[in-house]
């Protein structure tokens, strides 16, 4: 079974992914932790972001693997586990120069499928989700929420890591990052024809949860 949200940034995807799969007991696939870990693979062999070929060469040298784990998805970069590093907020910012390459993108949707082979069941968050990488996926939603409100809840985690912003800043770099999510050519952000749409806004993280889970056991009982 393959479940997959998509969904612009801070809009609630990854919690409400692993919370999820973690109710139906189905692995977590955080595709944006993919292109977090050849950003840092990237940055830190010194290549040129903006080169496509220097970014696959990259990903030719690296060794990737990603873990499914209660948590959440772990990632070990030639054998060094990464998950924290790939948070940084420089990471955040560079990711949109892979997420813009066509052939490291079609190199990480070929690893996504390659994932869900392995796994049985999956709940796979990310942009192309629905569109690119599981066009045949049993469930599809797509999460949205008013840019605020998702400025608040990106404000909200960066200050539990201590590390507090304006709120106009943080506002514009998820305009920002919504914008190039949105025009890429390549597996831009939108939604699946027939993906569920949850405007999240006005839900708490539980609620979107619950209303995810009501929509998979009615798509279930269906198809019984
Ligand atoms: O969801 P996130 O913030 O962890 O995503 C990191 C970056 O990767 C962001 O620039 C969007 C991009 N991304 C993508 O292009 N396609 C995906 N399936 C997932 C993420």
């Amino acid at each position: 079974m393959i479940i997959t949200i998509d969904g612009p940034a801070a809009s609630g995807k990854s919690t409400v992914a692993r919370k999820l799969a973690a109710k139906l007991n189905a692995d977590f696939l955080d595709t944006g932790a993919m292109y977090r870990a050849v950003t840092y693979a990237a940055i830190k062999a010194g290549v040129e972001l903006t080169s496509p070929y220097q970014i696959l060469e990259t990903m030719n040298n690296t060794q990737f693997e990603f873990t499914s784990s209660v948590g959440g998805m772990r990632v070990q970069m030639d054998g060094v586990d990464i998950t924290e590093e790939i948070r940084n907020p420089h990471i955040t910012a560079s990711a949109r120069f892979i997420a813009g390459s066509s052939s490291a993108r079609q190199r990480l949707v070929q690893m996504q499928r390659k994932f869900a082979e392995g796994h049985g069941r999956i709940v796979a968050e990310g942009r192309d989700q629905g569109t690119v990488a599981f066009p045949h996926a049993d469930i599809k939603f797509y999460l949205t929420a008013d840019l605020d409100e998702r400025a608040k809840r990106r404000l909200g985690e960066l200050e539990a890591k201590g590390a507090g912003q304006d709120i106009e800043r943080v506002k514009e770099a998820i305009e920002k990052r919504d914008e190039s999510d949105r025009k890429r050519s390549d597996g831009p952000l939108k939604a699946a024809d027939d993906a569920i749409t949850v405007d999240t806004t006005n839900l708490t993280i539980e609620q979107v949860v619950e209303k995810l889970l009501a929509f998979v056991k009615e798509k279930c009982s269906a198809n019984q």
